[in-house]
């Protein structure tokens, strides 16, 4: 009797849709600076077609749309697993053909090594990939900040600070990190966490006095950075041949860790109306970065009303304003930076920028 690898008769391998989401998905991660990615992805749809291990790691997603695969991100689901367990240090002959510091790795090589390692550890990575995603992107406070810097500037007065759909919290402390905004610099000159962002555009209000005198952010699934299986999960969604991206997550957790972020658990429109009416002698923030497209439009009609509320509740003494930097629903791969300030309510596009912060394109 021959035997068969179970996969082989899995009916995901007739989903045209899946192996093109990963070929969809390989352009993008190409288009974002992650070669490396792009193109073990390109190898992943070529073995999903021809029933390979890929194949039996789709299988929850056999009769998936594409719509579906991407709402789930299905290919950065098989990517953060394989990476998860490079992380990890549990597959070393993977290990070796990953890209480190120094040295460049060739995909074909690492494909060979990852589809060995989908076979030997299919249990553990289908457990990884049957997880939402859970991502945190540090630098996106490189363009929220020159956001919180024109708040400041046009109320002078001090920040409340609240942030809806927060992960792990890593954009909550941003007034800890340094940024470069073109030729001038704004933050801790020793801050560990540095941004790096291609800045265009003139220069943000960076001589106004900043003070945050409260904070405090939700999440549906906050990512709790005291439990290393965990923080491991952000760091493999981290493309691993973006080490400059690796090397500031792992500082802004060690400054989470050290000063004691806090994100609870909640939806964001229970949240916001509970905690960020306006006050008086200070400017109430409520603000957020790629989160507005995870929630139904039920949801967002309820936030906006909400956020409508708050802004007609404002005053000159106790203004409230919504920063955001989300996609506009035309053109997904860039963000937009909007501001609306209340007294007033002019809702005002500050910024264009790349979806990792990598650039931004100031408008003011
Ligand atoms: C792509 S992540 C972005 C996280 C973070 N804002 C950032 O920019 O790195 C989207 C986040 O939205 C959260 N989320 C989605 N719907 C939510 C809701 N209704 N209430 C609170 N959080 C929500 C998810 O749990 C997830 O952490």
């Amino acid at each position: 009797m021959t035997l068969r690898p179970p996969w082989r008769d899995i009916a995901a391998m007739d989903n045209p849709e899946l192996p093109r989401s990963l070929r969809v998905q390989a352009e993008a991660c190409r288009a974002l600076g992650s070669p490396f990615h792009g193109d073990l992805l390109d190898l992943a749809a070529e073995d999903l077609e021809a029933g390979g291990p890929v194949a039996a790691l789709v299988t929850p997603w056999a009769d998936a749309s594409l719509r579906k695969l991407f709402d789930d991100a299905m290919p950065l689901r098989l990517l953060g697993g394989l990476h998860d367990l490079v992380l990890s240090g549990d597959d070393p002959a993977l290990v070796a053909t990953y890209p480190k510091p120094g040295r460049e790795a060739d995909a074909s090589t690492a494909w060979i090594a990852a589809r060995a390692a989908l076979i030997r550890h299919h249990d553990r990575i289908a457990a990884f990939m049957s997880h939402e995603p859970q991502t945190n992107e540090v630098r996106r406070s490189a363009c929220l900040v020159p956001g919180f810097l024109t708040i400041a500037s046009e109320t002078g007065l001090p920040i409340r600070a609240f942030e809806v759909a927060a992960s792990a919290g890593l954009n909550l402390h941003w007034d800890k990190y340094r940024y470069q905004f073109g030729d001038s610099a704004w933050g801790d000159p020793a801050a560990r966490v540095a941004m790096d962002t291609e800045w265009t555009g003139p220069v943000p209000p960076v001589d106004t006095l900043v003070k945050v005198i409260e904070r405090a952010a939700c999440d549906r699934r906050p990512g709790d950075l005291s439990d290393p299986v965990q923080r491991r999960r952000l760091l493999a969604y981290i493309w691993p041949d973006q080490f400059e991206r690796l090397d500031r997550i792992r500082a802004a957790i060690d400054l989470a860790l050290s000063v004691g972020v806090s994100v609870e658990a909640a939806d964001a429109v229970a949240w916001s109306t509970r905690v960020a009416a306006p006050q008086p002698g200070a400017v109430t923030v409520l603000y957020h970065s790629v989160f507005w497209q995870y929630m139904p439009s039920e949801s967002q009609t309820a936030l906006a009303k909400v956020i409508a509320d708050h802004g007609a509740a404002a005053t000159p003494d106790a203004p409230f304003a919504w920063l955001r930097m989300e996609p506009p629903p035309e053109h997904m791969s860039n963000m937009e930076l909007r501001l609306t300030l209340w007294p007033g309510g002019e809702d005002r596009l500050l910024a264009t920028a790349h979806p990792h912060g990598a650039w931004v394109k100031w408008l003011n």
